[in-house]
């Protein structure tokens, strides 16, 4: 195998040739390349600043799920996936609950946390002893970094430490937790826990100069953040279900609902599908807003397993004759700094927004994951996924097979009892083209 070195320094077209004589690409391969560069050429820098080794861009749908009603307010959700059926899933929804009251949300905390590991074999009682004069320290060790913050009304919120000897001898950690008011933060945080480490080592080498300095193991932010949480609910009287509960009356299918929830409640491989319907909607709002999607995702699975088993994010209660949907799920955001700040298309997302607050992002999300989870399940219980999937599968290959207007509406009515594939809708094709 031959090493490529220098190969980040390189221009994007010098990359490009190296590609070109390395991979067997042919022109057309190549053409493609060029074409989604040079299609978005003008926003060059900001797109390509954002990744190392640019050669070209990957394009997503930007889409629009609307009638979304949010605490009494009215959007349209962006919402960037290269699943078909999940804009119209979350859009199925917001309309449902548009004529049913709404989402409602709430938010209970936006408190992120660092975290420095480290081995020191004395006591943790030789740092908790001293330990208002060291936190004292690490805070003024990162002042000049948070000046900004503080003035937003963010900054530290606390510090403390940590035996962790339960995991190997020596272990300890210092927890710092942080207000980011309306940036994720996460390069923040992880400069102040850099400078904090070097900190907390010169503060017990000059404490204790005669024991062995701490080593610094890990220091960064942790994606897991049960304190960033919201809470979305919708709620209805059960006879309103009756506009989407198929061929059962809207009893039968909010306490077939209601199972639906609880086997996800219970059964560890259906909550992670069930979690991954919520994450459809919630993943392709972080990503149209130029967020971090993966963070957001471990944390929100984490929060799953918050009781020490993992389950279902969302819950049900039947009343009497109401039928409440909830979702309670930690969700870490901004909507300043990073990729939001620069990528021009997550700039249109948040205008889309109305320039939301991160606190306003976060319930825009939420209702957004609740919403695809509300219509999975429907689909699921009143007869199978499969004959929407297939609908839009059908728009995708006729798409493919550059398909008119005309012949569009002859395969819809084709294939509506039939089984849609690329070859059955090629061969279909061929013979109303003939
Ligand atoms: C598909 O992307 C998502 C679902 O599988 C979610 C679910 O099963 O609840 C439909």
């Amino acid at each position: 195998m031959r090493i490529l070195s220098g190969f980040s320094k390189l221009g994007r077209t010098e990359k490009l040739e190296i590609i070109k004589k390395l991979i067997p690409l042919n022109d057309g391969d190549y053409k493609l390349l060029s074409l989604f560069h040079e299609n978005i050429s003008d926003l060059d820098g900001p797109v390509m600043d954002l990744s190392e080794n640019y050669i070209s861009n990957f394009v997503l749908p930007f889409s629009v799920a609307p009638n979304f009603l949010i605490n009494g307010r009215t959007y349209f959700v962006p919402m960037v996936t290269e699943e078909s059926s999940v804009v119209a899933a979350a859009s199925y929804a917001a309309k449902f609950w548009a004529k049913n009251g709404g989402f409602h949300t709430s938010i209970e905390g936006t408190v992120k946390q660092g975290q420095i590991w480290f081995t020191w074999k004395e006591d943790i009682k030789l740092i908790i002893k001293d330990f208002e004069l060291l936190k004292e320290k690490l805070s003024s060790s990162v002042k000049h970094f948070l000046e900004n913050m503080e003035k937003r009304g963010g900054g530290i919120r606390d510090i403390k430490p940590a035996d962790e000897g339960y995991i190997f001898k020596g272990c300890k950690s210092i927890y710092v937790d942080f207000e980011t008011i309306d940036s994720m933060g996460a390069n923040l945080i992880n400069t102040c826990l850099e400078t904090m480490s070097k900190e907390l080592v010169a503060f017990l080498t000059g404490r204790f100069p005669v024991v062995e300095p701490p080593e610094i193991i890990v220091a960064v932010l942790t994606n897991y953040t049960p304190r960033c949480l919201t809470e979305c609910t919708v709620e209805c009287e059960i006879n309103s279900l009756e506009s989407i509960s198929g061929s059962i009356t809207p009893r039968q299918f909010a306490v077939k609902f209601e199972k639906a929830v609880s086997i996800a409640e219970n059964d560890l491989s259906r909550a992670v599908t069930h979690n991954k319907g919520i994450f459809n909607g919630i993943d392709a709002v972080l990503i149209a807003t130029g967020n971090d999607f993966r963070a957001v995702e471990a944390g929100g699975h984490a929060f799953a397993a918050i009781d020490g088993k993992y389950g279902s994010l969302s819950h049900i209660e039947l009343k009497k004759n109401k039928f409440i949907f909830r979702l309670r799920v930690s969700i870490a955001l901004g909507t300043v700094g990073g990729a939001v700040s620069v990528h021009p298309m997550a700039g249109m997302a948040l205008k889309i927004l109305h320039m939301p607050t991160a606190t306003e992002l976060m319930q825009i999300v939420s209702a957004t994951g609740l919403a695809c989870n509300f219509s999975a399940l429907t689909s699921l219980i009143t007869g199978g996924i499969q004959k929407g999937h297939m609908k839009l599968h059908l728009s995708n290959i006729l798409t493919y097979y550059h398909a008119t207007e005309d012949e569009r509406a002859k395969a819809a009515q084709f294939f509506s009892n039939k089984k849609i594939t690329f070859s059955t809708v090629s061969a279909y094709l061929d013979s109303i083209r003939e």
